[in-house]
């Protein structure tokens, strides 16, 4: 149990690039963190260990997002152990490239089932705890600037990233006051192991501000929505204006 004054966050998919920086950074900012991983129990203990050197009361748990009952135990274990739930950040998401034409029924529901049901999911359990406290909490889900431009060979994953930022507008609906929903949608922030041998200069050729993104891009964001108050509904792309070109 955190101490009763500390916010708490939920974060899906703590294991993850990016995912471990919000959550590890999160933590440096005063939240106690509840985080899920999938396969990655050695890299969750990793990030665990880095979250509770600076937030003791931390904790973790496996969960497959795209099963709506381990997120249901997700969610009874963190109530369990947390008596408060200040800001929900579903950010699991699964992505892989797959030639339209070729799209299988399993691929469709991995990366669907996944990125779209499983924040579907998320948000309704966690908008659930939030409506009944006394105070106004935050959800904020990560996207993807993808959901705006148009890959030919990941249709299952941009449609997905486009419906969850449909979706956090009728949360938004749904759930004020007390519920404040946004969305964050990064541009490209770690690099795919394929892209290694891919010159920077090529991979940040689209990029107005000419660099790739960063964890703490991200992370100022984050921040500015956990402390807003006059915000809901409303995705912020953070891309180096990538979507101008
Ligand atoms: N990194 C970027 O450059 C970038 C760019 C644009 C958008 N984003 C978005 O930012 C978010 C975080 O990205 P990331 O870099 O952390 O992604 P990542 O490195 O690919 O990690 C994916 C995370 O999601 C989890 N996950 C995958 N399938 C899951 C499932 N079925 N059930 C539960 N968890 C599952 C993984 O858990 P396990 O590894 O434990 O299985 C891992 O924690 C994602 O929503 C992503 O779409 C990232």
């Amino acid at each position: 149990m955190a101490a009763p004054d500390k916010k708490v966050c939920f974060i899906t998919g703590g294991s993850g690039r990016l995912g471990s920086e919000l959550a590890v950074s999160l933590a440096h900012h005063g939240y106690t963190i509840f985080f899920t991983y999938n396969r990655s129990r050695e890299k969750a203990e990793q990030v665990l260990d880095k979250i509770c050197a600076v937030a003791p009361d931390s904790s973790m748990t496996r969960c497959d997002t795209s099963r709506v009952s381990d997120i249901e135990d997700a969610f009874r274990l963190f109530s369990g152990r947390y008596n408060r739930l200040d800001l929900l950040i579903p950010s699991a998401s699964c992505f892989f490239g797959t030639s339209l034409p070729d799209v299988t029924e399993k691929e469709w529901e991995e990366l669907v089932g996944t990125n779209l049901k499983g924040t579907f999911f998320t948000m309704q359990s966690g908008a659930g705890i939030m409506k009944e406290q006394p105070f106004v909490s935050r959800i904020v889900a990560i996207t993807d600037i993808a959901a705006n431009l148009v890959w030919k060979g990941y249709a299952p994953y941009t449609a997905s990233k486009a419906a969850v930022e449909h979706l956090i507008r009728v949360f938004a609906k749904v759930f004020a006051p007390r519920v404040l929903v946004n969305a964050i949608a990064p541009g490209t922030v770690t690099k795919l192991p394929e892209w290694d041998d891919i010159p920077e200069e090529e991979l940040t050729e689209n990029i107005l501000l000419q660099r790739l993104g960063r964890a703490e891009d991200v992370v100022k964001a984050l921040l500015f929505l956990a402390d807003s108050d006059y915000i809901t509904g409303q995705v912020i792309n953070i891309e180096g204006g990538r979507l101008l070109n």
